[in-house]
């Protein structure tokens, strides 16, 4: 038997202040995403923005239903529109940001684990690490250059 470490790289900045400017674009957008949430179970508001390589912009947000989990995250949202309506363009950047309207969110939130295998999957079809900021409504933002860094060991497609 040996013991393995995965490490996990991460940079954090202190505020949305602080982030370089581009990706401030990328996130207003996403809080702009964010507002438009359909979230009337939880009433936690989630927003993303993706930034493709053809420089458009595409935004999703939460889409909640009275049956739950018929429902979809913010970044699945965004991802599947980007791949439906854009599905030659690389994905270059990921921002996500989430709100609660029950209590305040200065936590980063990242994707949970089924977004995190949804955005896998995109990031082995194009062979480029996508890179991927996250916050909540405000302070600290939390930065990946790669998905690998949230989903060390992930299932793809080199296992079928
Ligand atoms: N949610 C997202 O949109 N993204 C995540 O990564 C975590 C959770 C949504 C799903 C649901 O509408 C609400 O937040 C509470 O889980």
């Amino acid at each position: 038997m040996k013991s393995i470490t995965i490490n996990c790289d991460l940079d954090v900045y202190d505020s949305f202040e602080d982030i370089p400017a581009d990706i401030k674009e990328l996130m207003e957008a996403a809080i702009e995403a964010r507002d438009m949430a359909y979230a009337p179970y939880s009433k936690f508001h989630v927003g993303a923005a993706i930034l493709l390589d053809n420089n458009e912009v595409v935004t999703g947000s939460n889409q909640e239903n009275a049956s739950y989990p018929s429902g979809l995250c913010a970044e699945r949202t965004a991802i599947y529109y980007a791949g439906s309506k854009y599905p030659k363009a690389n994905i270059k950047t990921l921002v996500i940001t989430a709100k609660s309207l029950m209590h305040s969110m200065i936590t980063p939130v990242p994707p949970c684990g089924a977004c995190r295998q949804a955005i896998a999957e995109y990031e082995v079809r194009q062979d480029e690490p996508i890179e991927i900021y996250f916050m909540g409504a405000s302070g600290k933002v939390v930065r990946s250059n790669s998905l690998k860094n949230l989903l060390p060991l992930a299932f793809d497609n080199t296992f079928l």
